[in-house]
């Protein structure tokens, strides 16, 4: 990926979005390249909205600091066209709060992962998550794959289990290849392991706050399943 960055003089850009903390080969999520973090409310730490980008290519630093601020490199000078993408300090507050605590939040998600995982692989047809041997994974999500070796579909594994109260859900339903903005791109019906992606993924309860009774609530469901 770098090799075509740089022969095209292109930013690598880094999709870090769901990866605070996550480590590839020893190496932290977002410190790659350009990294994109997500604040939503539902990612390892929030900031109610918003996000963060982190580089260490100063030309990018500024073109980030002009886009951000309604493309103004002085107060009322407008060099580019930009957004309002500004952080609010009520925002920041809570953004340095939740910091201290993400280390934390991580090792319960990744301590509620393996849980789920010793559970998966003694089921016949349900697959975990991979993880790369010498990566560190956050489990922003615990995806796991409902193959055609599974006595039910995704979709009935997930109305069963939330019939019981466990709330799963799917990442993604609707392939990018699939999606409206792109249809015209032509590749409707040619990419299969996408599709089989979004026929089997589904997405169970791993955040910091399950107890054990929760935990053991979604294996006993699931084995009943
Ligand atoms: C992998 C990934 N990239 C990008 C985004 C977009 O993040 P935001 O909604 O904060 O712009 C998300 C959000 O779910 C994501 O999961």
């Amino acid at each position: 990926m770098e090799d075509i960055c740089s022969l095209h003089n292109l930013a690598l850009i880094e999709d870090a979005c769901q990866a605070h903390g996550a480590l590839h080969h020893g190496k932290r999520a977002g410190s790659f390249a350009t990294g994109c973090f997500s604040f939503y409310p539902t990612k390892n730490m929030t900031t109610g909205e918003g996000g963060m980008i982190t580089t260490s290519n100063e030309d990018i630093a500024q073109q980030c600091r002009l886009l951000r601020n309604h493309g103004q490199s002085e107060r009322y000078c407008h060099t580019v066209l930009g957004y309002n993408a500004r952080m609010t300090e009520i925002a920041a507050i809570i953004g340095l709060s939740q910091l201290e605590h993400l280390e934390a939040f991580n090792q319960a998600r990744i301590r509620n992962a393996s849980f789920l995982t010793g559970v998966i692989k003694g089921i016949d047809g349900l697959l975990p998550p991979r993880v790369i041997p010498g990566n560190r994974h956050v489990f922003h999500q615990y995806t796991i794959r409902v193959t055609p070796a599974f006595k039910m579909s995704r979709d009935e594994l997930k109305s069963c289990l939330e019939a019981g109260g466990i709330g799963c859900g799917v990442h993604y339903p609707i392939p990018i290849h699939h999606q409206p903005l792109f249809k015209d791109l032509g590749y409707q019906d040619n990419l299969p392991i996408s599709e089989a992606a979004a026929r089997e993924v589904l997405s169970l309860p791993v955040h910091p706050s399950l107890t054990l009774e929760d935990l053991e609530t979604i294996a006993e469901a699931l084995k009943n399943a």
